[in-house]
């Protein structure tokens, strides 16, 4: 289906890819306690989100260059989510523009933002969020390096991007997909760093990245963003309880506890064995999500009941955008709510609300 180089780019992690298979691995180690006499004929998936409703309790993550997976892949992505009722989370390194996003009608629509060592150009991005109307800012903190995903490394896919010879031969034994992406190659960059950086090729941009980010980023950052940033404030990549709390102390609306999907820090806790402590030190003040490794249903409900108020996908939209594009990821977002769905019924719930922690088996 993908290239390998492109398969493995989104599919990888960082170095021995334990934290991308224990985020996985520690859903499969947690059990549902079903109670099938309540009755639950009708089930309702919807939940609100700062003030929005949303008709089922999956998002989709900001994933950058998912224009790779599919001529303009973030649009189709955004129209899915929009479509499906939820929302779409554009990340920083999107193959068009911010605005163009905005522009396709994705509502509701977040914008994912980084700490740059110009501090004006992270400004830049949530000013140009808020023109473009985004209803909620992310900032991502677990990003302040790039991570080492020795899989790209080994296809030639480097940080700066570059194919080399493998990759093109396996680029080419993928004869749709080179076909599809035939008008698009030549425009995959990061769209939203162009003007600002006066370089349009994504290897140049790609090239200058690590000294765009800046591993000083600290609390200060969250500050300042949290100061120009009007609407909800969500911090994403948070897994220790401390920093929860440090962030509801800034006036942060909403955490995202992930690890990035495994592919930041290899040897960091999964997202889900995470979950507990920050929902703990949270104590229901802001929405706690989680994303990382939610790959069913079951996933979706078993990290509600350990106290998160939604979940987001990565990959998993990504390959439902490799295989049939805007159709594709409606039909990841159907399956997620047919599978949510079933588990309700079969667990005797019918509102989102009524999953808590007596739903989960407790070794
Ligand atoms: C190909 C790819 C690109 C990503 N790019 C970004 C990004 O630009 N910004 C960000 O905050 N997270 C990024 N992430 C991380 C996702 O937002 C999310 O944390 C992760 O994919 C969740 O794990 P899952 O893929 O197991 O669902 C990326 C993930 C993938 C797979």
């Amino acid at each position: 289906m993908l290239p390998r180089a492109i398969f493995d780019f989104a599919d990888g992690g960082a170095e021995d890819e334990r934290t991308l298979q224990r985020n996985e691995a520690a859903f499969s180690e947690l059990f549902l306690l079903p109670r099938p006499l309540r009755g639950a004929a009708g089930r309702d998936l919807s939940i609100e989100l700062f003030g929005k409703s949303l008709r089922l309790p999956v998002l989709i993550g900001p994933t950058g260059l998912s224009g790779l997976f599919w001529p303009d892949g973030e649009c189709a992505a955004a129209r899915a989510a929009t479509n499906a009722g939820t929302i779409y989370c554009a990340s920083h390194a999107s193959v068009v523009p911010l605005e163009t996003i905005a522009a396709s009608g994705a509502a509701p629509r977040w914008m994912q933002v980084f700490i740059y060592r110009d501090r004006g150009f992270s400004r830049e991005f949530a000013e140009r969020a808020a023109a473009a109307k985004y209803d909620a800012l992310v900032l991502t903190i677990d990003n302040q390096l790039t991570g080492n995903r020795e899989r790209d490394l080994r296809n030639g896919f480097t940080i700066p991007p570059r194919f080399g010879p493998t990759a093109f031969a396996g680029m080419a034994l993928k004869l749709s997909w080179l076909f599809r992406m035939r008008r698009e190659l030549r425009r995959i960059t990061f769209a939203n760093y162009v003007e600002r950086l006066g370089a349009a090729d994504l290897r140049t941009i790609a090239q200058r990245m690590p000294s765009l980010l800046d591993p000083t980023l600290s609390w200060r950052d969250v500050d300042a963003l949290r100061h120009w940033w009007r609407g909800p404030f969500l911090l994403k990549g948070i897994l220790h309880p401390a920093d929860a709390k440090e962030a509801l102390a800034r006036g942060v609306d909403g955490i995202i506890v992930s690890n990035h999907g495994g592919r930041q820090l290899d040897g960091a806790i999964a997202s889900v064995e995470a979950l507990p402590g920050v929902v703990d030190a949270v104590a229901g003040r802001v929405p706690v999500l989680l994303d990382g490794g939610v790959r069913r249903g079951s996933d979706v409900v078993t990290a509600l009941a350990l106290g998160a108020s939604a979940c987001l996908i990565g990959r998993p939209h990504l390959w439902g955008l490799a295989v049939a594009g805007e159709a594709g990821v409606a039909q990841v977002l159907d399956i997620f709510g047919r599978e949510i769905d079933r588990v309700m019924g079969l667990c005797g719930i019918t509102r989102i609300a009524e999953i808590g922690p007596d739903l989960l088996m407790r070794r």
